[in-house]
């Protein structure tokens, strides 16, 4: 293999074998955009200091810029022997417009360079995630306010619980992700800082200026200390998690879809855009879509616990093992992109099986809560008035009835202070229409959410 860059007090070379073992191209030419921009800012930086002439500055940014274009244009061409993206550039630099691209690296080690690399790209890919999101909970709102009156059970231990409007059910899900928006919004504040100018670990002897560097690229912060400038990957960290809990909550809801499919519920129907069949049950609609984006949260997780893995135990300041740092990175922003895409899809192409949701909590027991708080404002104690109504539930089950089907003769025998009044309060959607407190799932308080959302959306 040819003379590496740093060959200088080398004798002998790895062979070719070695060398991939250590070399990163293959995944890190995802930041070749990044590492142009980083050098140009930097040279720019040296040129103003007066570090480095006008004339070297101007041959070094003209040559950049040049393979700046290339890139855009597809034509760059990369190789294991130099090992990764910096040193790549660098080397194409140097066939472009000879030694004098070596003066590049004054002031700058590939430390601090693929630390800026790095923080430039989850900067560029944050936006673009939050707008994603953002469009899910637009989905959701709009889907919100088609359903504030769609009465389905609500469940706790997946088993019927009281009746809620499958708004309110939307509308948990839009409160999700208003987290998750926010989580990705603060991600920037520790993304948004400059690792450049701490060079190797120790900063430089050069004059440097780290602020005009910081303004070139754009960025708001300047890391105060060089060895936490090379060394650290909390805003890493800190996207890997906000993207675990992200595709947590999504795979919640398409759990609930996949679920909500079925034969069993049939509440929901998805679209056939968003459905696979089977080769051979001709009958089958699967809800792959929901499915992949279920088993999808599990390798997001897995590039957290990755990361956090590799950076246990990490002694100051940087080591081999932060190259580490990336494939995981990228994979979770290859899958978390079309994800949230298929997801914003699928979900406003769903069929709303309203009537199959209604008639669930017709036949069931649900309405227990009501008939005990009724008692209760009759004046019999909470307590007492669970006991009797369990005691109904019981009887109800044995003979296949339910509470609504009590006569007000047997009522007036519970209490003679049951009027007719109770079987309007047995309602599933008077049960809901009811629970009217801040945040309950009364049509009232969901209509609130909505409007309150699409305040919130607008700003
Ligand atoms: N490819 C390396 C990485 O991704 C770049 C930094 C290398 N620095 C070094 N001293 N070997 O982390």
């Amino acid at each position: 293999s040819t003379k590496k860059l740093w060959g200088g007090r080398f004798q002998a070379q790895a062979e070719a074998w070695v060398d991939e073992f250590g070399a990163s191209i293959s995944f890190d030419q995802l930041m070749a955009d990044e590492d142009i921009e980083g050098s140009l800012a930097h040279v720019k930086m040296l040129k103003k200091t007066k570090i480095l002439s006008e004339v070297d500055s101007n041959k070094i940014i003209a040559g950049l810029e040049e393979l700046q274009q290339e890139l855009h244009d597809g034509k760059l061409e990369f190789t294991v022997e130099n090992e990764d993206i910096h040193m790549n550039i660098e080397s194409i630099l140097t066939e472009k417009i000879g030694p004098v691209a070596g003066k590049l690296h004054t002031g700058r080690s590939r430390n601090d360079q693929v630390a800026t690399d790095f923080h430039l790209y989850v900067k560029n890919r944050l936006p673009k995630i939050i707008e994603e999101i953002k469009t899910i909970q637009k989905t959701l709102v709009t889907l919100a306010e088609d359903n504030v009156e769609t009465i389905m059970p609500g469940y706790t231990h997946l088993q019927h619980a009281q009746p809620i409007s499958y708004g309110h059910y939307l509308m948990a899900y839009y409160a999700m992700l208003k987290r998750d928006v926010e989580r990705f919004e603060f991600n920037m504040k520790h993304t948004d800082i400059l690792p450049l100018g701490a060079a190797a670990l120790a900063g430089t002897t050069f004059p440097i200026d780290r602020e005009f560097t910081a303004q070139e690229l754009g960025f708001g912060d300047i890391y105060t200390n060089s060895l936490d400038a090379v060394s650290d990957r909390d805003f890493v960290l800190e996207f890997l998690s906000n993207a675990s809990i992200l595709m947590m909550h999504l795979s919640r809801f398409c759990e609930e879809i996949s679920m909500w499919v079925s034969y069993e519920f049939n509440y929901l129907e998805l679209s056939d855009q968003y459905t696979t069949g089977s080769s051979i049950m001709p009958q089958k609609k699967n809800p792959d879509m929901a499915e992949l984006i279920r088993g999808k949260s599990g390798r997001v997780y897995g590039h957290l616990m990755g990361l956090l893995s590799t950076m246990k135990s990490l002694p100051l300041a940087y080591n081999k093992d932060l190259q580490e740092d990336k494939e995981g990175t990228f994979d979770t922003v290859k899958t978390l992109l079309p994800a949230l895409r298929v997801f914003n899809g699928m979900i406003s192409t769903i069929k709303v099986h309203k009537e199959r949701m209604y008639h669930a909590t017709e036949n069931d027991f649900s309405n227990a809560t009501e008939l005990a708080d009724y008692l209760a404002t009759k004046g019999i104690p909470f307590r007492e008035a669970h006991g009797i109504v369990g005691q109904l539930v019981l009887k109800g089950i044995e003979t296949h009835h339910n509470l609504q089907d009590i006569t007000m003769k047997e009522f007036k025998q519970i209490s003679p202070l049951i009027e007719d009044d109770v079987y309007n309060m047995l309602k599933p959607e008077v049960a809901v229409e009811r629970r009217n407190s801040l945040g309950g799932t009364g049509f009232k308080q969901v209509q609130m959410q909505i409007e309150q959302a699409k305040v919130d959306l607008a700003k």
